[in-house]
């Protein structure tokens, strides 16, 4: 297994290019399912959750070729099989986002449940209600949800969760409803810019879809869609990470690629914190060389503060003066990188679901494990501050998501270096 060693203390400097959007190329390759022709998604990242994807269409049937690292083709003529199995679900728990692509195209679905993972536990109890809202049969079988989608037409479809909205519950309604017969009304969407580069996609490829970016959808169901051509928007929580990179090291980066307009909530509170962002078009300077400060977050659904990037902020918040509470609104449970902040000499406690962190004058390497995505990539910005080294173990994690991680930051000054 692969671990990441970091020598801390190092500043930063220079450019980064930021990725494409691991969460808004997911819910688009599965969206290619409902074309008739082939669909061509540029600006993909290379990371392993986009391969497990390829590797779920080419389950059902679809034909996934990466003509170059960054781009894929996806030809759906061949899908056949409407079963998405336990070995790649279990993978990422994202690959329920089959489920309303397999509905629209084939009339059909048979998706093992995802199980829980490490931020908690992981229902799709709002992915099943709205495809009943929809008119498919539903059922549990076996550890698989099965749908008969057979039946659907649009309808009215309520989205709003214990938790707000739902991204992934969104995109699946959506990709069921654009070739559903009828107008069908998605209320308590999400709208997160993911969602919106979904639905773009989709209008794209001949779909009817207003109030986009909006939290009411409506869509008028077509016949046929066809393949499209697509350029996948920048990782606004790669840039937000770059971004608190910056921060914690005291450093000035600059953010090739990034967009200011999907990162608003971020920005707001990463100017509170004492760092010095400045827009310009298509990137995103980032000046953390002034007095860090301490700032309240909580977490919330687009436009507020994203969950995918509480444990960065938490991170930067170990080692600026005075106290802070991260409070987590989206995934209740998501503090397995506390302990090990805690591991580097970080003073944080847990309350319910708040981080109460107060601020250490510096850390200290250790050897940590990684137990999700986000939380590595916390692990990994600690390391970059800490005295000594720090060794991540588990960062299959990362790779799920971050493109060359220790590339970039050793291409920005780190030492960092990744051992087989
Ligand atoms: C997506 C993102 C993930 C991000 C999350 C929240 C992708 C591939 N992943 O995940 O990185 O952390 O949004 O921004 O885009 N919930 C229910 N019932 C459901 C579905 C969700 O109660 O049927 C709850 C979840 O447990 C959570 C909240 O709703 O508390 C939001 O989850 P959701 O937006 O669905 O997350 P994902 O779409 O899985």
């Amino acid at each position: 297994m692969d671990k990441i060693i970091i020598r801390g203390g190092r500043k930063l400097r220079g450019s980064v290019a930021i990725s494409g959007s691991k969460n808004a190329a997911l819910p688009i390759m599965a969206a290619s399912l409902l074309g008739d022709t082939p669909a061509y998604i540029t600006n993909v990242p290379c990371v392993t959750d986009i391969r497990t994807m390829a590797d779920i269409l080419a389950a059902l049937g679809a034909k996934v070729d990466f003509p170059s690292p960054h781009e894929v083709v996806i030809d759906p003529s061949g899908l056949c099989n409407p079963t998405a199995p336990y070995e790649l679900v279990r993978k990422m728990r994202a690959s329920i986002c089959v489920l309303g692509p397999l509905l629209g195209a084939i009339g059909r679905a048979r998706i093992s449940l995802p199980g829980g993972c490490a931020i908690g536990a992981r229902p799709i109890d709002l992915h099943i209600k709205g495809m009943k809202q929809l008119g498919a049969a539903t059922r549990l079988s076996h550890g698989f949800v099965v749908a008969d989608g057979t039946g659907m037409r649009g309808a009215e479809v309520f989205l709003g969760g214990r938790f707000g909205s739902s991204v992934l519950a969104t995109a699946n309604v959506l990709m069921a409803a654009v070739k559903a017969r009828g107008v069908t009304r998605i209320e308590g969407a999400a709208c997160e810019p993911e969602i919106v580069d979904l639905t773009h996609f989709l209008c794209a490829m001949g779909a009817r879809i207003d109030g986009i970016g909006s939290h009411t959808l409506r869509v008028e169901g077509v016949r046929k869609l066809r393949g499209a051509r697509h350029k996948l928007i920048p990782d606004r929580i790669e840039a937000g990470t770059y971004m608190i990179a910056a921060a914690i090291t005291k450093s000035e980066l600059l953010l090739k690629g990034a967009r200011a307009d999907h990162l608003r909530a971020v920005i707001e509170k990463i100017e509170e914190a004492g760092v010095g962002i400045f827009e310009s078009s298509g990137a995103i300077r980032v000046n953390g060389k002034g007095k860090r400060r301490v700032v309240d977050v909580t977490t919330h659904p687009y436009p507020g503060f994203p969950t995918d990037l509480q444990a960065q902020m938490i991170a930067l918040m170990t080692i600026s003066p005075g106290i802070s509470v991260i409070t987590e609104k989206v995934f209740a449970e998501r503090f397995m990188h506390v302990p090990e902040l805690n591991r580097m000499a970080a003073s944080i406690f847990l309350e319910g679901s708040s981080a109460i962190i107060r601020g250490v004058k510096s850390l200290s390497g250790a050897p940590v494990m990684a137990s999700d995505l986000r939380a590595s990539a916390a692990l990994i910005l600690a390391g970059l501050v800490a005295r000594g080294e720090t060794v991540v173990d588990r960062v299959y994690h990362i790779d799920r998501g971050y493109e060359n991680i220790e590339e970039k930051l050793r291409g920005l000054g780190a030492e960092i270096e990744r051992v087989r």
